[in-house]
């Protein structure tokens, strides 16, 4: 997210305030996604919910990742006593409404201001780009026709005609919200040539001070891996690394503090630990801490055959695990002699095998089985010394969701520190740099992402639940 932002490189909408409306479909969810291709071009995003589109989706969910206070109301006026809507009618490049219902659309084609997302439009001389979703014979009657008609031709807007396939209303038919990039292009096309209309941030809407977090996390198992593994050379000696256990810590309160179930398998932490809140699963080694992670995961460490519920909804695996252990730990102190050759052996990579397990993958990556069900979302850390760039590469190689990448070289960032740098990757492709934080605010950020994808997860299941009752 907010790659232009973050990387200050320019994206085709760099520099640009969208507005994206969203209405009550079920394509809603979709508009997630929709915010996140927009900003990894460029563009500053604010949000504009119609009073059914918050039944959809929360306006939680897109204020943290637009990063400005989501407009839902029509009579709220901002804490500095603007209107919102007019504010951002006044200072967005263009506005997207995505996706739009035909109730929307009928509202819209006859001047109907009784939401944030068709006053906006009202108020606007900006372009405006209409992206309809709905059931096919909605789609096909000669009102909606009509209403479609009003708004190209009459007042100028951009349609982006819904696609042909299966419907929410177990229907098929043309009627399904455009492709996501098609939608972005009609975006581009439409300032293309423009000039920014106001570059000055005080008169644009308000960026969200930190987003107070909801209880959005309830009903959610999260499992959170923290500190470092130790692996014995002799019953006193160990291999060991750095890490506290300080920023696995702020992810396990932080989602305590969000309704979520959590169990902490800390691997000789430095830092207290939640004990009375979370389940805390105290662990020493690679071995041990793997053991502990697959039965909290599946409930069948070693089991023959593969485990079809997962018994979590997300992984955040912050500990930092040995990569290698003494091949043949000594089983009494060793004496100091003229010198000695250690032989060590890999460890497992851990997180990549649950991805595996999770996504029903054998060894080899060959899909052998369904993957568990419902899907985890997975997230991995890589604590790296100065480039980021091999951060891309094992976010897909252990087919995690999202990464967290951080230079613990850098000042204030390091193991042990209260602050941390960090750019989160995802799968899509997008990098979103955080500022110097403290490790509590990088942790919520992070459960901000977490929380959007489990609802997309949901939101998906829901739709595909439906699709395939139809058939
Ligand atoms: N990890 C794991 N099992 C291992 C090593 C690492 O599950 N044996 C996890 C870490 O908890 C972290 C992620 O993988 O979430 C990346 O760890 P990192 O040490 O950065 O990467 P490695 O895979 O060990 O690669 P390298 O040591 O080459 O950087």
């Amino acid at each position: 997210m907010s790659a232009s932002r973050g990387l200050g490189t320019g994206g085709r909408l760099a520099g640009r305030l969208v507005a994206l409306g969203v209405t009550g479909s079920i394509a809603a969810y979709r508009a997630v996604e929709l915010l996140r291709l927009l900003t990894a071009e460029g563009a500053d995003v604010v949000v504009l919910l119609s009073p059914s589109a918050t039944r959809f989706m929360g306006p939680l969910t897109f204020a943290a990742l637009s990063r400005h206070p989501v407009e839902t109301e029509l009579l709220e006026l901002l804490p500095d006593g603007r209107i919102g809507h007019i504010v951002i009618a006044d200072s967005a490049d263009v506005i997207v409404v995505a996706p739009a219902t035909a109730h929307w659309l009928g509202a819209m084609a006859n001047g109907l201001a009784g939401d944030v997302v068709t006053a906006a439009c009202l108020a606007t001389s900006a372009p405006v780009v209409v992206a309809p979703a709905m059931d096919g014979d909605m789609w096909k009657h000669p009102a909606t026709q009509a209403n479609v008609a009003r708004l190209r031709d009459a007042f100028g807007y951009v349609i982006v005609a819904p696609e042909a396939g299966p419907l929410a209303s177990r229907q098929s038919g043309v009627g399904r919200l455009a492709g996501l990039p098609a939608i972005v292009d009609a975006v581009v096309a439409a300032v293309a040539g423009r000039r920014i209309r106001q570059s000055n941030a005080a008169a644009r809407p308000p960026l969200a001070t930190t987003p107070p977090r909801e209880a959005d996390l309830v009903g959610r198992h999260v499992v959170v891996t923290a500190g470092g593994t130790r692996e014995p050379i002799d019953p006193v000696r160990y291999i060991g690394n750095r890490s506290t256990g300080k920023m696995g810590v702020a992810i396990a309160e932080a989602a305590l503090e969000r309704g979520a179930a959590v169990t902490l398998i800390a691997a000789n932490v430095g830092v207290s630990l939640p004990e009375d809140r979370a389940r805390v699963v105290r662990v020493e080694t690679a071995g041990e801490l793997r053991a502990e992670l697959l039965d909290a995961l599946f409930g069948e460490p070693g089991a023959p055959g593969a485990p079809e519920t997962a018994r979590f909804d997300v992984l955040v695996m912050a500990a930092a695990v040995a990569d290698f252990t003494p091949a043949r730990p000594a089983g009494q102190k060793l004496t100091r002699g003229k010198g000695m050759n250690l032989e060590l052996q890999p460890t497992p990579d851990l997180l990549a095998e649950v991805a595996r397990i999770a996504r029903g993958l054998d060894s080899t990556g060959s899909a052998t089985r369904a993957p568990v069900r419902p899907t985890p979302v997975l997230v991995g850390f890589a604590a790296e010394t100065g480039s980021l760039d091999r951060a891309a590469d094992k976010l897909s190689a252990k087919r995690v969701d999202l990464l967290v990448a951080n230079d613990v070289a850098e000042a204030g960032s390091g193991f042990g520190s209260d602050t941390n740098r960090v750019v989160i990757l995802d799968a899509a492709g997008g990098r979103d740099e955080l500022p110097l934080l403290p490790k509590r605010e990088v942790a919520d950020r992070l459960l901000d992402r977490v929380a959007a994808a489990l609802d997309e997860r949901d939101a998906a299941g829901q739709t595909a639940r439906m699709q395939e009752a139809q058939q």
